[in-house]
């Protein structure tokens, strides 16, 4: 039995339950895997850190990349996300997410989901790397919104599948090389639970959190990733952060993402003397991929020592407001029109390419693990994901997690026994996040030296020593040592990734080198 976690509460037996598939997260991909493990006829748990509803993927804007347009075919597809993808994407994931991602949509369409059409058939917009208009959106800027919106009444009035929310997963709880379930804190009750699975899915999302700029909500703090990582699964590809490039960036106001999709229908950057800059940086300007587009904003930034560059959109006029009515509505409570006015933005932590390695079944390396969506490392995005490339992922690989999980058939009966193990210290969390924040953002952010990376992995060391025996009242302490863990592994890969490629960029290694960096790097606890 492994319990690499500490474990704050005072008895060393815990109340029980269980399920067939136990699924933890519930934006599109853990519903998408519920979906598809109930079809199945398995016994589906599952379970929010917070509320049913409140997802990352609710605040996906763009939309989703699928061939469904007469000038696409899959193969185009397949090629713009291998470009992107800078040599790390694997054809054969990408195969399975352009073949199958059409009719995974096709179905989401037939379950009543309303995506913007134009006459007869649906809308196509593009975005950076697209070589032709491939994204289908709703609601002009809310499809993230949509797919949730249509997943999750099937998910609640599917009789097989039982939901909580604020369950907080502390850990995988392991026997030799297999999940037996998870332990979570249950934030109703503040109890700890132990839930008892033939196969557990994580669909827990990303960890913009450890980033002071971040589009990500405050949910997204690795867990899945760290937890995954402490029970002995293989974790690949972390130094690989996507920077989205335009986050608005007016004081006071929150991180809100200024979708690609703006600059699809014709925005331009300007810098602060409403220059147009990007066509000096790449052929494609405003569309070239996102990596690309984020450093030529960072650089505009330091030549003219400015907080941040603007979105030109006064080309799209006053059909702003209809094609992007969220984004509208955020920056006007700000006094600004994009009919007249420029928006200020600025990059901000995104996306996270690495995560759990897993098979084209979501089918992790640890028996009776599976993940999807972005706590998942697929292979789809190598070094840089296309965009909109993931919510068409969490449907198919969501999908194909949620069929594999359902083969598990064995529930762990035996006896399993939690030590209590906490120092009696109270630790300001808070700050501590501050700092992590500001240390993770100036040094693993856009830019990286292995000087500064070796400068952080020194400093998580110190928070570390106290900050994994502290005692918590609340999650957020939990949450505080996943990001500590996940900061680590991604410095380290960041600080042996000794070129630049992709959205990892190394001021001290400014060239991608293929003949000794053309593979993975994997982190696996010893
Ligand atoms: C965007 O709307 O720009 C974001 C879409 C994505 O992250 O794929």
């Amino acid at each position: 039995m492994v319990l690499p976690r500490l474990v704050d509460f005072d008895s060393t037996t815990v109340p029980e339950e269980d399920t067939e598939v136990l699924v933890v997260g519930s934006g599109a991909a853990g519903l998408s895997a519920s979906l598809s493990a109930a079809r199945a006829g398995r016994r589906v748990l599952l379970v929010a850190k917070s509320g049913f509803l409140d997802t990352a993927s609710d605040l996906a804007q763009g939309g989703i990349a699928v061939a469904l347009s007469k000038d696409d075919s899959p193969e185009k597809h397949l090629q713009d996300t291998l470009n992107s993808g800078s040599g790390l994407s694997d054809p054969e994931f990408v195969k399975v997410l352009v073949r199958e991602g059409p009719e995974r949509v096709r179905a989401m369409l037939s379950s009543g989901a309303i995506f913007t059409r134009d006459g007869s058939g649906l809308a196509f917009t593009r975005e950076g790397g697209h070589s032709v208009p491939r994204i289908i959106y709703a609601s002009g800027d809310r499809s993230g919104a949509e797919v949730i919106r249509t997943l999750s009444p099937l998910v609640l009035q599917n009789r097989r599948i039982e939901i909580r929310e604020k369950y907080f997963l502390i850990d995988l709880i392991t026997l030799g090389n297999s999940v037996i379930g998870g332990l979570f804190f249950e934030g109703e009750k503040k109890i700890p639970l132990f839930v008892r699975a033939a196969s557990v899915v994580l669909a827990t999302g990303g960890s913009g959190q450890l980033f002071q700029e971040t589009t990500n909500p405050t949910i997204s703090t690795g867990d899945g990733m760290a937890a995954a990582y402490r029970s002995g699964a293989t974790l690949r590809d972390l130094e690989f952060v996507q920077f989205h490039p335009t986050v608005f960036y007016v004081a006071g106001a929150p991180r809100f993402l200024i979708s690609e999709a703006v600059r699809g229908e014709g925005a331009a950057l300007v810098n602060d003397r409403q220059e147009h800059f990007m066509r000096s940086y790449h052929p494609d300007a405003e569309l070239a991929s996102r990596d690309v587009v984020a450093r030529a904003i960072l650089d505009q930034m330091k030549r003219q020592a400015a907080r941040n560059v603007y979105l030109d959109c006064r080309s799209i006029g006053p059909n702003f407001k209809k094609r992007f009515p969220s984004i509208y509505a955020m920056v006007q409570r700000f006094r600004i029109d994009p009919a007249h006015d420029l928006i200020p933005v600025r990059p901000a932590a995104h996306y996270m390419m690495g995560g759990v390695k897993i098979d084209l079944n979501g089918a992790a390396d640890l028996e009776n693990l599976f993940a999807c969506g972005e706590v998942a490392c697929t292979g789809v995005h190598g070094a840089n994901r296309l965009g909109s490339n993931s919510l068409l992922e969490c449907l198919v690989f969501g999908d194909r997690a949620g069929a594999a999980a359902a083969e598990g058939k064995h529930i762990f009966r035996g006896r399993v026994q939690f030590t209590r193990r906490w120092k009696d210290f109270h630790l300001d969390v808070a700050d501590l996040k501050r700092s992590l924040n500001a240390l993770v953002w100036r040094h693993c952010g856009i830019e990286r030296e292995g000087s500064d990376l070796e400068f952080v992995l020194e400093k998580l060391k110190e928070w570390q020593s106290y900050a994994l025996s502290a005692r918590f009242f609340d999650s957020s302490g939990w949450e505080m040592q996943n990001m500590l863990l996940i900061a680590g592994l991604i410095a380290q890969s960041a600080l042996e990734r000794t070129e630049s490629r992709g959205a990892h960029f190394r001021t001290d290694f400014p060239e991608r080198d293929d003949a000794k960096w053309l593979r993975h790097i994997d982190r696996k606890i010893n």
